[in-house]
């Protein structure tokens, strides 16, 4: 059975591999924000493909886009972010810390749901209860304050409220700023979606349980525009499609559940969460949301331009529905880093690895010349002609055992040693991760053999 992993194990694991390291780190971080190294890149680049495969390749009607990630201070009006996209906050009068104020309802008693409390329900919850100061452990609080969580910048030299702009707090409205654009140059027809990976910014100020609550993140979003009436089973295709995605990628089906919303933002029909068992609790990674026709009418009424959707065939005309499937790449990694992690007890050392399917996997094939001296020329002729098909690490310093146990932490499926029967007769011994047993194989057969296993 594999022992619990806790965060602070999985941020060690991360720093030491090179898969995660803190922001700013030589500086004394910035909090919340962190940079990923080497491995820890390469592995979100295989998830974006991941999801770009399943959402953008396989689904007919589909399409990509990168959009701006500053936008006309209009859109945000539009949208409805710069009126109401806030936390409610409240001060510690004593030690002077910040605090969000749902969040301290529901770490006091999990079962109550805060956010569906009004600001005056909420102080009256927190003074009847003398909810503490998680810092200090007094009750003396402020009143609560909205924030807004959108990042301002300034455009051009001055200062002033007409060269606001703001870093995106989330990719949609790329999508639906352009859908116009999509519709006719694509020459599609309702339903099609448009999906993007892009990164996203909000001022969040509670602390963020590593890469999961971050200031700077990255979402894959992905809008279908349909016709309403067809608004509700696309909804549930969506919700189911989501949690194949995660299923398909290596997750438990008990590590994960629906959160479907009681309390729905106004412009929603319908919304639900997939959550994945972190160590803190399950918790929110993706979204299935039902927009209804709101985003395109209000970008209709401000932009002034008709949104409006002529169907050729009947006729008819109306503004389209869209359902929207959201996935965090951050929270997604972290979910899938978690439930890769194993500290394996062997007889005499612990074995940390990484099940990752083999797709997400940074590396595809480790290759290990069995003695440097003697079959190091080959094993390197062998990584220049398989490093064209797919992503290979060499490495020939230590024992044949630390270089597998370092390919072990770093994800690697595939393990190629190089020796005399090598060079004698043309064969490898590959050695698999999981099972750590060991094939023999022709060099002519390593290339199909590793590509069919490294399939999505
Ligand atoms: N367009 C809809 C939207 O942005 P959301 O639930 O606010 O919905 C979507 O965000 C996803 O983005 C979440 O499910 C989560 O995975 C990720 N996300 C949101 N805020 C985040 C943050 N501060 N840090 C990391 N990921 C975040």
């Amino acid at each position: 059975m594999k022992d619990k992993i806790t965060m602070e194990k999985l941020v060690t694991f991360c720093k030491e591999y090179g898969f995660i390291y803190q922001g700013s780190e030589i500086y004394g971080g910035l909090a919340n924000t962190w940079d990923y190294g080497p491995l820890g890149s390469r592995l979100k680049n295989n998830l974006k493909d991941a999801w770009r495969k399943r959402f953008i390749q396989e689904r007919k009607n589909s399409f990509e886009l990168d959009s701006s990630i500053l936008m006309h201070p209009r859109v945000w009006e539009a949208s409805g972010h710069i009126d109401s996209f806030s936390d409610p906050l409240i001060d510690c009068k004593e030690c002077k810390t910040r605090h969000r104020v749902d969040k301290l309802i529901t770490e006091f008693d999990s079962t109550v749901v805060a956010d569906k409390m009004s600001p005056k329900k909420m102080i009256e919850y927190i003074n009847s209860h003398k909810i503490p100061c998680p810092k200090c452990n007094k009750t003396h609080f402020t009143d609560i304050r909205e924030f807004n969580l959108m990042f301002e910048t300034y455009r051009g030299v001055t200062e002033n409220n007409k060269s606001i702009i703001y870093l995106r707090p989330e990719n949609a409205q790329g999508e639906y700023v352009n859908y116009l654009n999509v519709l006719r140059t694509m020459r599609t027809k309702i339903p099609f979606s448009v999906g993007q990976i892009g990164k996203a910014f909000r001022n969040e100020i509670t602390p963020g349980n590593f890469t999961f609550r971050t200031i700077e993140f990255e979402q894959m979003e992905y809008q279908t525009f349909c016709k309403k009436g067809n608004d509700e089973e696309l909804y549930k295709f969506y919700k189911e499609y989501a949690k194949k995605f995660y299923l398909d990628l290596g997750i438990p089906e008990q590590k994960l559940k629906y959160h479907d919303h009681d309390k729905l933002a106004h412009y929603a029909k319908a919304a639900c969460d997939i959550f994945y068992e972190f160590p803190w609790g399950f918790d929110e990674i993706n979204g299935t949301h039902n927009r209804t026709d709101y985003d395109l009418k209000r970008h209709q009424e401000y932009s002034g331009v008709s949104h409006e959707y002529l169907d050729l065939e009947t006729n008819e005309k109306y503004i389209p529905y869209i359902i929207e499937s959201t996935y965090g790449v951050d929270r997604s990694l972290l979910a899938l880093l978690h439930n890769a992690y194993e500290e394996e007890k062997l007889e005499n050392e612990t074995r940390y690895v990484l099940h990752l399917h083999p797709f997400l996997a940074p590396y595809k094939l480790g290759i290990l010349p069995l003695i440097k001296k003697q079959h190091s020329k080959k094993a390197n002729e062998l990584y220049e002609s398989l490093s064209k098909h797919f992503m290979c690490s060499y490495d020939e310093s230590g024992s044949i055992g630390k270089r597998y146990r370092r390919n072990d932490a770093a994800g690697t499926p595939y393990c190629l040693t190089v020796d005399d029967e090598t060079i004698n007769n043309n064969t490898v011994t590959i050695r698999d991760r999981d099972t750590m047993k060991q094939t023999v194989l022709k060099i002519d057969e390593i290339i199909p053999y590793i590509e069919e296993r490294i399939k999505f």
